[in-house]
């Protein structure tokens, strides 16, 4: 074990300064005379990206060979915590057998809008499902002795503007959407660090936002690792120090190093907040020399193995009407350029350099498959020549397997996308296609939703997403039934860009995005606006069916501190193995605050034989039913009723119950004169002080609300009386003469 504090006092104030910035791109500084290593950090995050000689920023110089993995789109989509947890193990394998003691990643933004050019490297639109995710992967990684760092901390969910932009985000928002998925990685997966964003988060940037990365990073969530910038996202170093950031990326020529050690001399910046930030830079350091194997290795044909054996847990069946599982007898023709050039990764600093991408066309070999190109990935413009090749091919068999999607230039890094459209030259081949070939299937390469103007004249479509190097094998595989497709949708596939909730407000205006949908992202708008939607969160579909029943609760009534366990049973009523992933939802029945009609608060993958059974167990708390509120800046349950209900997806709910919920915390209420009668209820005092008002009024309800006038209302007169009640200020009692300006006055005071 290093003594940190011995070290801590042996250094000078110029070594700390420095080991506040990095060496080069990709290393941490050392420090020969007391034995501190440099240590490197990659990206990240669904491979390695390490690049040779020194580092440079756009990956030019070429990095080695190492598996791609299936990108965070399509892992996602597999909603499996066991097999997320793998992959961090697997990588961890790679870094340690490579000497990285840090992968950068995973990236943890919400898919606020489906055009962000880096939704491929991001979960979800849900919290909690990239939350879990996160969390998973977390582990594994750093149970190899590998930091894990989270990324981008916080609300960088969009690339215009990403290295300057000021996402303005209200309080609730931001803690029930923007940060659980960071809060569950901290929290349950331990991250030794956290990437701060380019981007300022309300008016401060990420790297000076002392709220963010002290204030809720540290202070609420317990963090006890290091932060480091984005790669140049520092502003202000000493500003940025003293909001909590630790580490500068990359290093640069030593002139932020300088700024430090004027500002110690000058008073600006006490030591011991150098210190502390040293402190976390060096326990990372130390960490990974504790945990390094040198001796480490790797099976790159064992990896690769498991690049394909994941991305089949990953694609998604969108639609099938019997096309699919296709059989060996069929004569099938593979069509597009990406049968054969597989696109299975994005652009930008998670590029990894793979020498063993396989293509459908080969990963079908040895089976009745002919191929035709169809379209030039690179063009947009219909080839009237490849065309009619391909209608021949797809004429001359009894099935057309297109292999379509978005090409590298229509998503990246660095741009956001303009539209949800693939390229007009494949969807006119496809069209073309379904028209000659009623069996005609399509297979979607792409790291986002696309419109599918072609759907209703395909008989199915399987998406892989970005699925690694291992995309051409697994589809193959999961066309021809021998694995059958178990991914779900981890975001919403709307039916044309204008419906996204963020729509109006995406990428902003002058430099600054407002995220004025508040909650409403993905499904929860959706779902709260019903609309209709191209594919809805959680829809996935597979080669058996899945019947559901029995929806068990541990308790019909519950507090706020106490955990709920709900059960259901889940069969395999098809013909073949299949995975299901059961969904549980939560929703509010009554709320005073706005709330989404349902949200996902658990989530499990099933592996089920022909006619087996298994009953399927979530446990929920507080924050299932929680939502956030800025008046007490945490978390907060509502009393009253709620939905528990168990979906194949967030539109197809098999079954539903409610249990009532007891919230244990009360909200400060300032009572005034014109408070509403209604919001006595709130409180304990109010409450007594309604008992009294309700004794004293009885009687003259009718003065009060002039009810010959609501005779006419019939059996809504009652509920409307009510209503009116509840919604009258205090001191409408004064003016309709039901209590006396001093008894009033009385009340005011027992209320305060
Ligand atoms: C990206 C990060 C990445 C870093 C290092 C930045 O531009 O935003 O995600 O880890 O570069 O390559």
């Amino acid at each position: 074990m290093m003594d940190l504090e011995k070290i801590l006092r042996e250094l000078t104030l110029e070594e700390k300064a420095g080991l506040c910035s990095g060496r080069d791109f990709w290393h941490t500084k050392g420090v020969e005379r007391l034995g501190i290593p440099s240590v490197m950090m990659c990206d990240g995050p669904h491979g390695l990206r390490k690049q040779r000689g020194e580092g440079d920023h756009l990956g030019i110089n070429e990095s080695i060979d190492a598996t791609c993995f299936p990108t965070a789109a399509a892992l996602s989509a597999s909603f499996d915590r066991a097999l997320i947890r793998t992959l961090g193990e697997t990588l961890g394998e790679e870094c340690q057998a490579e000497d990285v003691g840090m992968l950068l990643g995973p990236g943890l933004n919400i898919k606020r809008s489906p055009l962000c050019g880096r939704n491929f490297e991001y979960f979800s639109e849900d919290p909690y499902l990239a939350g879990q995710l996160a969390a998973s992967y977390v582990n594994g990684l750093q149970g190899k002795g590998v930091a894990a760092c989270v990324k981008h901390f916080a609300a960088n969910s969009q690339e215009t503007l990403r290295m300057s932009g000021n996402s303005k985000v209200d309080e609730r928002t931001l803690h029930e959407i923007y940060l659980p998925a960071f809060e569950a990685a901290v929290k349950e997966g331990g991250a030794r660090s956290v990437m701060c964003a380019y981007n300022a988060l309300n008016d401060t940037f990420c790297a000076e936002n002392r709220e963010l990365l002290t204030g809720i990073l540290r202070e609420k969530w317990g963090f006890s690792g290091f932060v480091v910038t984005d790669w140049g996202a520092v502003k202000d170093r000493v500003n940025g120090l003293l909001a909590g950031l630790d580490l500068e990326m990359p290093g640069g020529p030593g002139t932020q190093d300088a700024q430090i050690v004027e500002a110690v001399k000058s008073g600006r910046l006490e030591e011991s907040v150098l210190d502390e930030a040293v402190r976390n830079v060096l326990q990372f350091v130390f960490d990974y020399q504790e945990q390094r194997h040198p001796e480490a290795a790797y099976p790159r044909d064992e990896h690769h193995k498991l690049a394909v054996s994941m991305e089949q847990a990953c694609a998604v069946l969108l639609k099938n009407e019997g096309s699919l599982p296709l059989s060996g007898g069929q004569k099938v023709a593979f069509i597009g350029e990406f049968a054969q050039v597989p696109r299975y990764q994005g652009g930008g600093s998670s590029h990894i350099n793979t020498s063993r991408t396989v293509s459908a066309v080969a990963a079908a070999e040895g089976r009745d498959v002919s191929f035709a190109l169809g379209y030039r990935a690179h063009d947009a413009k219909p080839d009237e020549a490849l065309t009619a090749e391909a209608v021949q091919a797809a004429q001359k068999a009894d099935v057309a397997v297109i292999f379509a999607g978005l090409p590298d230039a229509f998503e990246s890094e660095g741009a956001d996308r303009a539209t949800l459209a693939m390229p007009e030259n494949q969807n006119a081949l496809i069209a073309a296609v379904a028209a000659a070939q009623p069996n005609t299937v399509v297979v979607l390469h792409g790291g986002s939703p696309m419109e599918m103007p072609w759907l209703g004249g395909v008989k199915a479509v399987l998406t892989m997403y970005l699925g690694g190097e291992g995309v051409g094998e697994a589809a193959v595989a999961l066309l021809y039934g021998e694995a059958n497709p178990s991914g779900k949708l981890a975001e919403t596939y709307p039916c044309r860009l204008a419906h996204n909730p963020s729509y109006l407000n995406f990428p902003g205006e002058e430099g600054t995005v407002e995220y004025r949908e508040g909650v409403y992202v993905g499904y929860r708008y959706y779902d709260k606006k019903q609309m209709e939607v191209a594919f809805p969160f959680g829809h996935g579909l597979s080669y058996t069916t899945f019947a559901y029943r029995d929806l068990t609760v541990s308790r019909e009534s519950l507090t706020d501190s106490e955990t709920l366990t709900v059960t259901c049973k889940v069969k395999n009523t098809g013909g073949c193995p299949g995975r299901e992933v059961v969904q549980l939802y939560v929703g509010d029945v009554e709320s005073t605050v706005g709330r989404p009609v349902r949200e996902l608060k658990g989530f499990e993958k099933v592996l089920l034989e022909p006619g087996e059974e298994k009953t399927v167990s979530f446990t929920l708390d507080k924050r299932s039913f929680a939502y956030y509120e800025p008046k007490i800046h945490d978390w907060f349950v509502e009393s009253g009723a709620f939905t528990i209900e168990i979906g194949a997806s967030s539109r197809d709910i098999r079954l539903s119950g409610t249990v009532d919920v007891t919230g244990t915390v009360e909200l400060p209420v300032a009572y005034t004169a014109y408070s509403p009668i209604g919001s006595l209820n709130k409180t304990a005092r109010g409450r007594a002080v309604l008992a009294e008002i309700l004794k004293s009024v009885s009687g003259q309800r009718e003065g009060l609300f002039s009810a010959g006038s609501m005779e006419n209302l019939g059996e809504g007169a009652e509920a409307i009386a009510q209503s009116m009640m509840r919604e009258m200020p205090l001191s409408g009692m004064v003016t309709f003469g039901a209590i006396t300006q001093q008894q009033l006055d009385e009340m005011l005071k027992q209320l305060q």
